[in-house]
């Protein structure tokens, strides 16, 4: 009998070969805001490995939506170089989805200047201050109107781009989780207090979207169960904004958790890799506050296989519109369980980027269980140059010396001869 993960999947236009997603997990391989030749390699290696689909992690829907500079921004120029990108992960049998998104109030990207990152309310920026943008602006009923429309823009330009789905980022302490949590959200008008009001901002973009891509499209977006911090949003209102979401007309709910900002580590569970993140940081002030009070902010976090399961059954309860099940899903033991609860995707992260052929081996029956630790260096290799990949497989770090001294990371896709 074919394991219940590699069935085939059909949703709207979107024909899946088998159930697993390679989510986004940042690539760090972007070149002046363009997608770079190593970011194709990256995911058609994902393609070859057996998921169904990959996702390209976080395009900033606008400069104003990067959480730093130089990560990719949806513009005309973009569009081309993600053409090459879509069409070699194609050419491996797999399909792509891109995730949009806005950082908020949560940025370091000093191109911002004078006027500093935006969000739902007036606010101390943690992630900036110590690079002199030391406070997020509230937002204007006319900038969230321009905010919208930079993901109706940058929704459009993706399926020109050739993906074949687009993942809505309303998780993780991004500007639309933000909104939704009353963490970050204190605004007294229309978009602020009630849940109603707070989902205000994403229903809009969900609309946005629908109105200029119709019913049909492929749009994914993904969550937060819980913001994994006492006073920000927990599974009970969780639920409701997967309804909410249902009713917009979003394809599928990728469900996560997590404030970047406030509880780093909650998302992904396992050992915190202070002396990396420390390592990587390139400014001064910011290395010496991680190493006074990094064990303050970025607390511990144990990791435990399935850690999201027990809240998204609850939502798996609430809704009938499809789930992707994320976070700790490593085994085939894991993908059977998921599937069996009812969620018809499963999401995986650090178990593909410690073997991008993860799941062809499950399939040729070569392997059962992954062989990733979570010790999770990976998080800070993205910020090396060269990009993300696990520091506890030799071949890759070689690999990336090699990518990197050929030019490769300096070439945006599909300019190379
Ligand atoms: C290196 C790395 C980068 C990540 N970058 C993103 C990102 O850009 N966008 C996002 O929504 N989640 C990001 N995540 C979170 C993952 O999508 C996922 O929620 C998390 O890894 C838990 O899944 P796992 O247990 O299968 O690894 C990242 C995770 C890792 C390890």
């Amino acid at each position: 009998m074919t394991h219940p993960a590699f069935t085939p999947f059909e949703l709207g236009s979107l024909q899946l070969k088998n159930r697993i997603i390679k989510t986004g997990t940042y690539e760090g391989m972007v070149v002046d805001g363009l997608p770079a030749e190593t970011l194709v390699r990256h995911h058609a290696e994902l393609a070859r490995g057996g998921v169904a689909m990959t996702t390209v992690a976080y395009c900033a829907v606008s400069d104003t939506g990067r959480t730093f500079k130089n990560q990719m921004v949806m513009k005309d120029e973009t569009v081309k170089p993600l053409r090459a990108l879509t069409k070699a992960v194609h050419d491996e049998g797999a399909k792509v989805m891109l995730q949009i998104g806005h950082c908020g109030g949560f940025s370091k990207n000093e191109e911002l200047g004078l006027k500093g990152p935006e969000g739902p309310s007036f606010g101390f920026n943690a992630y900036g201050a110590l690079k002199g943008m030391m406070v997020t602006r509230k937002m204007s009923k006319e900038d969230i109107q321009r905010v919208t429309d930079d993901f109706r823009r940058a929704a459009v330009k993706a399926f020109e781009a050739g993906f074949d789905a687009i993942e809505v980022h309303i998780g993780h302490g991004y500007l639309l989780s933000q909104f939704v949590s009353p963490v970050r959200n204190k605004r007294k008008d229309e978009y602020g207090g009630s849940l109603e009001n707070r989902l205000r901002f994403p229903l809009e973009v969900i609309a946005a979207i629908r109105e200029e891509l119709g019913p049909d499209a492929p749009v994914f977006a993904k969550m937060n169960l819980d913001d994994g911090v006492k006073k920000g949003l927990h599974v009970d209102d969780a639920v409701l904004c997967a309804q909410a979401f249902e009713r917009a007309g979003i394809s599928a709910l990728v469900l996560s958790g997590g404030l970047v900002s406030h509880s780093a580590l909650y998302l992904l569970r396992g050992d915190r890799p202070l002396r990396a993140m420390i390592e990587v940081e390139e400014n001064p002030l910011q290395k010496v506050a991680l190493a006074a009070f990094g064990p303050i902010f970025v607390p511990k976090t144990p990791f435990e296989p399935l850690f999201f399961l027990p809240m998204a059954r609850k939502v798996r309860e609430a809704v009938k519109i499809p789930l992707v099940y994320l976070g700790g899903a490593t085994s085939l033991d894991h993908l059977a369980q998921v599937r069996e609860e009812g969620f018809e995707m499963i999401a995986m992260g650090r178990a593909l980027i410690h073997e991008p052929d993860l799941i062809a081996k499950y399939q040729r029956g070569e392997a059962r269980e992954s062989g990733c630790v979570p010790c999770n260096l990976c998080i800070t290799e993205m910020d090396r140059t060269g990009g993300v990949l696990c520091a506890k497989q030799p071949w890759q770090l070689e690999r990336r010396e090699r990518e990197v001294a050929a030019g490769m990371h300096e070439r945006p896709a599909g300019t190379s001869a």
